[in-house]
């Protein structure tokens, strides 16, 4: 992050008063139970968010090298994007043009130039250009179909890729990032180093995973045993970007910083830096790594999370050990701490006889949030 950007947040935190009430949102908002528990709404949200809108699907530092792929699937569409020799990316639907068999059923891999189906072994190049059936003795000589796999859109910039399942109508990263770009470019995630990622499912809404780390005000009480000694529980800086947003969660030390003289100021140190990137991303600087959070709706009270890890860079395997144990501290305290107290508010919801949730200007993140997503909703509908 560039270093008048770091001043620039540090200093909010330093002028923002007692118990940090400065960095407070204008307003608090409420939201009805039904906006994470209804059915018909989770279907338009599906429709216009994950399957006509554009996604984040990964880092380029995932698929760096000619033949890589890596899959996802976005409101049940099974997608595969390739690495051409060129350099450039084709986004593909990850079923084979005979009877469907998915083409790749790991998240990543290398293809070499070839994409051969394990179901009968019809064979793509990796654009999706059919090139060949072998052993069927010309059975489908008749077929007059193209049988050439399709397209969706694939869009690659600051290290960042985005799909748009729905269709191929081509994708603007920049005003995706709607601002956040910036920052983003200022991490270099194009020289990480993908450590490993782990999937997990939950039995609540897709919302109340990102809910869950747009605020710190739960830290105190909820991670009294585990971070509340290390993490400020007063406020987020939060910014937003369009329907994304910036929530940065700081340590209870970080005042020490601005007691140094403005040129060394950081805030690295002391930050929990998290890009949400709408609807399924959250794309997390931590001090010494980056963290990336891939959400994939699975029906409107269960999703399923892919949490990544990726490395600043290369890991010896002393270095591994040390970023998986980073890992599975992230996913012991959100899996036993955060996420099923996410599950009960779930059920609660669910159950009808809560009507809504109310979410206060000490909790300025999940007021924009929940705000866009009404709104874009509301446009998709108009
Ligand atoms: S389904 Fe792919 S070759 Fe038959
Ligand atoms: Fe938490």
């Amino acid at each position: 992050m560039r270093h008048e950007r770091q001043v620039e947040l540090l200093q909010r935190v330093a002028d923002s008063g007692e118990h940090f009430v400065g960095l407070h949102g204008s307003r608090s908002m409420i939201n009805p139970a039904s906006a994470y528990t209804d059915p018909e709404r989770h279907a338009r949200e599906l429709k216009v968010l994950f399957r006509d809108g554009p996604t984040l699907l990964g880092l380029s530092c995932e698929m760096a090298s000619p033949g890589d792929y890596l899959t996802t699937t976005l409101d049940g569409i099974p997608l595969a994007v390739i690495r051409q020799a060129d350099g450039t990316l084709r986004a593909i639907i990850n079923a084979c043009r005979h009877r469907a068999a998915p083409l790749f059923t790991e998240r990543s891999g290398s293809t070499g130039r070839a994409i051969v189906c394990n179901y009968h072994a019809w064979t793509y190049d990796t654009e999706g250009t059919l090139l060949a059936r072998p052993l069927s003795a010309g059975a489908f000589d008749d077929v007059t179909n193209t049988c050439n796999l399709h397209h969706v859109a694939v869009a690659e910039k600051y290290g960042l890729i985005f799909v748009r399942a729905g269709s191929n109508e081509s994708i603007d990263v920049d005003q995706t990032l709607g601002g956040a770009q910036d920052d983003l470019e200022s991490f270099g995630l194009g020289g990480y180093t993908h450590v490993e990622t782990r999937t997990n499912e939950w039995d609540m809404n897709w919302k109340l995973i990102l809910d869950t780390f747009t605020e710190s005000y739960h830290i105190r009480t909820l991670h009294k045993n585990s971070l509340a000694a290390y993490f400020n529980s007063d406020c987020v800086l939060y910014e937003d970007f369009g329907r994304n947003f910036l929530s940065v969660g700081l340590r209870s030390n970080v005042l020490d910083e601005v007691t140094k003289p403005q040129q060394d100021w950081s805030i690295l140190p002391y930050s929990t830096i998290q890009y949400f990137l709408v609807p399924n991303a959250l794309v997390v600087h931590q001090i010494d790594h980056i963290e990336v959070w891939r959400l994939e709706p699975l029906g409107v009270g269960r999703v399923r999370t892919h949490t990544s890890l990726f490395a600043p860079e290369p890991p010896n395997e002393r270095a591994r050990q040390y970023w998986i144990k980073n890992l599975d501290l992230l996913l012991k305290v959100t899996g036993s701490e955060d996420f099923p107290t996410m599950e009960r508010i779930y059920r609660a919801l669910a159950s009808g006889a809560v009507p809504e949730v109310v979410y206060g200007r000490i909790e300025p993140p999940l007021v924009h949030f929940h705000t866009a997503l009404n709104a874009a909703l509301d446009a998709a509908q108009a």
